[in-house]
Protein backbone atom coordinates (compact mmCIF):
# COMPACT_ATOMS: atom_id res chain seq x y z
CA UNK A 1 0.00 0.00 0.00
CA UNK A 2 1.69 2.94 -1.08
CA UNK A 3 0.11 6.70 -0.16
CA UNK A 4 1.21 9.96 -1.67
CA UNK A 5 0.05 13.45 0.21
CA UNK A 6 0.47 16.12 -1.89
CA UNK A 7 0.34 19.79 -0.57
CA UNK A 8 0.79 23.12 -0.77
CA UNK A 9 2.25 25.04 2.36
CA UNK A 10 3.63 28.25 2.16
CA UNK A 11 2.10 30.98 5.29
CA UNK A 12 4.07 29.27 8.01
CA UNK A 13 4.56 25.74 6.91
CA UNK A 14 1.72 24.25 8.96
CA UNK A 15 0.28 22.20 6.85
CA UNK A 16 3.76 20.36 6.27
CA UNK A 17 4.20 20.22 9.97
CA UNK A 18 1.14 18.14 10.63
CA UNK A 19 2.16 15.96 7.12
CA UNK A 20 5.78 15.39 8.56
CA UNK A 21 4.61 14.02 11.59
CA UNK A 22 1.87 11.99 9.83
CA UNK A 23 4.76 10.48 7.42
CA UNK A 24 6.95 9.76 10.29
CA UNK A 25 8.35 6.66 10.70
CA UNK A 26 5.95 5.36 7.74
CA UNK A 27 7.51 4.21 4.46
CA UNK A 28 4.45 3.82 2.73
CA UNK A 29 3.99 7.77 2.81
CA UNK A 30 5.54 10.01 0.40
CA UNK A 31 4.76 13.84 0.60
CA UNK A 32 5.09 16.02 -2.57
CA UNK A 33 5.20 19.62 -2.61
CA UNK A 34 2.65 20.56 -5.51
CA UNK A 35 5.14 24.01 -6.35
CA UNK A 36 7.90 22.16 -5.77
CA UNK A 37 8.36 20.80 -9.45
CA UNK A 38 9.06 17.59 -10.31
CA UNK A 39 7.46 14.52 -11.69
CA UNK A 40 3.92 13.36 -10.38
CA UNK A 41 3.32 9.74 -11.04
CA UNK A 42 -0.45 8.88 -9.71
CA UNK A 43 0.18 4.93 -10.90
CA UNK A 44 1.94 4.69 -8.47
CA UNK A 45 -0.17 5.13 -5.75
CA UNK A 46 -3.18 3.04 -3.58
CA UNK A 47 -4.35 6.48 -2.08
CA UNK A 48 -3.41 9.97 -3.06
CA UNK A 49 -4.52 12.11 -0.33
CA UNK A 50 -4.31 16.59 -0.81
CA UNK A 51 -3.71 18.75 1.91
CA UNK A 52 -3.11 22.55 2.26
CA UNK A 53 -3.14 25.69 4.50
CA UNK A 54 -6.85 27.16 3.99
CA UNK A 55 -6.67 30.51 1.86
CA UNK A 56 -10.02 32.39 1.42
CA UNK A 57 -11.60 29.47 2.63
CA UNK A 58 -10.79 26.85 0.41
CA UNK A 59 -7.28 24.61 -0.53
CA UNK A 60 -4.70 26.64 -2.05
CA UNK A 61 -5.40 27.17 -5.71
CA UNK A 62 -2.34 25.42 -6.91
CA UNK A 63 -3.68 21.94 -5.43
CA UNK A 64 -7.18 22.54 -6.81
CA UNK A 65 -5.69 22.77 -9.95
CA UNK A 66 -3.24 19.19 -8.86
CA UNK A 67 -5.91 17.36 -8.35
CA UNK A 68 -7.89 18.39 -11.74
CA UNK A 69 -5.08 17.28 -13.48
CA UNK A 70 -3.76 14.13 -11.29
CA UNK A 71 -6.51 12.58 -9.64
CA UNK A 72 -7.66 9.13 -11.26
CA UNK A 73 -11.02 7.96 -11.72
CA UNK A 74 -12.44 5.77 -8.71
CA UNK A 75 -9.54 6.81 -7.10
CA UNK A 76 -9.32 6.94 -3.19
CA UNK A 77 -8.51 9.70 -1.56
CA UNK A 78 -8.44 11.82 1.99
CA UNK A 79 -8.00 15.57 2.91
CA UNK A 80 -5.73 17.49 5.83
CA UNK A 81 -5.95 21.28 6.35
CA UNK A 82 -4.74 23.65 8.35
CA UNK A 83 -6.54 27.24 8.67
CA UNK A 84 -6.92 30.34 11.61
CA UNK A 85 -10.00 29.20 11.95
CA UNK A 86 -10.77 25.96 9.96
CA UNK A 87 -14.55 24.34 9.67
CA UNK A 88 -14.91 20.98 8.29
CA UNK A 89 -16.41 23.30 4.93
CA UNK A 90 -12.97 23.73 3.98
CA UNK A 91 -12.59 20.87 2.06
CA UNK A 92 -15.53 21.83 0.09
CA UNK A 93 -13.62 23.12 -3.14
CA UNK A 94 -11.01 20.22 -3.68
CA UNK A 95 -14.04 17.45 -3.46
CA UNK A 96 -15.64 19.49 -5.97
CA UNK A 97 -12.12 19.63 -7.77
CA UNK A 98 -12.46 15.93 -8.45
CA UNK A 99 -16.02 15.01 -8.09
CA UNK A 100 -16.14 14.28 -12.11
CA UNK A 101 -13.42 10.90 -11.13
CA UNK A 102 -16.07 9.62 -8.62
CA UNK A 103 -13.59 9.36 -5.66
CA UNK A 104 -13.49 7.03 -2.85
CA UNK A 105 -13.03 9.78 -0.04
CA UNK A 106 -11.73 8.07 3.03
CA UNK A 107 -11.69 10.90 5.61
CA UNK A 108 -10.31 14.36 6.20
CA UNK A 109 -8.28 16.20 9.35
CA UNK A 110 -8.00 19.49 9.94
CA UNK A 111 -6.53 21.53 13.08
CA UNK A 112 -5.46 25.05 13.80
CA UNK A 113 -2.46 26.67 12.04
CA UNK A 114 -0.73 29.82 13.32
CA UNK A 115 -2.37 32.70 11.22
CA UNK A 116 -0.35 35.89 10.90
CA UNK A 117 -2.76 37.07 8.01
CA UNK A 118 -3.63 40.57 7.09
CA UNK A 119 -5.13 42.54 10.19
CA UNK A 120 -4.26 39.40 12.24
CA UNK A 121 -0.60 40.22 11.85
CA UNK A 122 -1.32 43.54 14.08
CA UNK A 123 -2.71 41.47 17.30
CA UNK A 124 0.34 39.12 16.87
CA UNK A 125 -1.79 36.47 14.87
CA UNK A 126 -4.77 34.09 15.91
CA UNK A 127 -4.17 30.22 17.16
CA UNK A 128 -0.68 31.27 18.06
CA UNK A 129 1.60 27.77 18.73
CA UNK A 130 -0.64 25.63 16.52
CA UNK A 131 -0.47 23.24 15.49
CA UNK A 132 0.83 21.79 18.89
CA UNK A 133 1.71 18.23 19.77
CA UNK A 134 -1.82 17.33 20.44
CA UNK A 135 -2.20 18.41 16.85
CA UNK A 136 0.13 16.66 15.54
CA UNK A 137 -0.56 13.24 17.98
CA UNK A 138 -4.03 13.22 16.58
CA UNK A 139 -3.16 14.06 12.92
CA UNK A 140 -1.03 10.69 13.33
CA UNK A 141 -4.07 8.68 14.87
CA UNK A 142 -5.91 9.77 11.94
CA UNK A 143 -3.38 8.39 9.35
CA UNK A 144 -2.75 4.97 11.22
CA UNK A 145 -6.74 4.45 11.39
CA UNK A 146 -7.58 5.08 8.06
CA UNK A 147 -9.30 2.33 6.73
CA UNK A 148 -7.01 1.80 3.32
C1 LIG B 1 -3.97 34.95 2.24
C2 LIG B 1 -4.44 34.11 3.40
C3 LIG B 1 -5.79 33.76 3.49
C4 LIG B 1 -6.22 32.96 4.58
N1 LIG B 1 -7.56 32.60 4.63
C5 LIG B 1 -7.98 31.80 5.65
C6 LIG B 1 -9.33 31.38 5.72
O1 LIG B 1 -10.17 31.71 4.88
N2 LIG B 1 -9.72 30.58 6.75
C7 LIG B 1 -8.81 30.16 7.73
O2 LIG B 1 -9.19 29.42 8.65
N3 LIG B 1 -7.50 30.55 7.68
C8 LIG B 1 -7.07 31.35 6.66
N4 LIG B 1 -5.75 31.72 6.60
C9 LIG B 1 -4.81 31.18 7.60
C10 LIG B 1 -4.08 29.93 7.09
O3 LIG B 1 -5.00 29.00 6.55
C11 LIG B 1 -3.33 29.22 8.24
O4 LIG B 1 -2.34 30.06 8.78
C12 LIG B 1 -2.72 27.91 7.72
O5 LIG B 1 -2.28 27.14 8.84
C13 LIG B 1 -1.58 28.15 6.77
O6 LIG B 1 -1.08 26.92 6.35
P1 LIG B 1 0.43 26.78 5.82
O7 LIG B 1 1.37 27.38 6.82
O8 LIG B 1 0.59 25.29 5.70
O9 LIG B 1 0.47 27.47 4.48
C14 LIG B 1 -5.30 32.51 5.56
C15 LIG B 1 -3.94 32.89 5.45
C16 LIG B 1 -3.50 33.65 4.38
C17 LIG B 1 -2.03 34.02 4.30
Amino acid sequence: MKIAVCYYSRHHGNTAKVLEAMAEGREDVELFDVVGGGDFDPARYDVIGFASGIYFGKFHQSVLDFARRHFPAGGRTFFVFTGGAPSAKNSAAIRAAIADRAPQVLGQFFCKGYDTFGPFKLVGGVAKGRPNEADLRAARDFLDGLVV
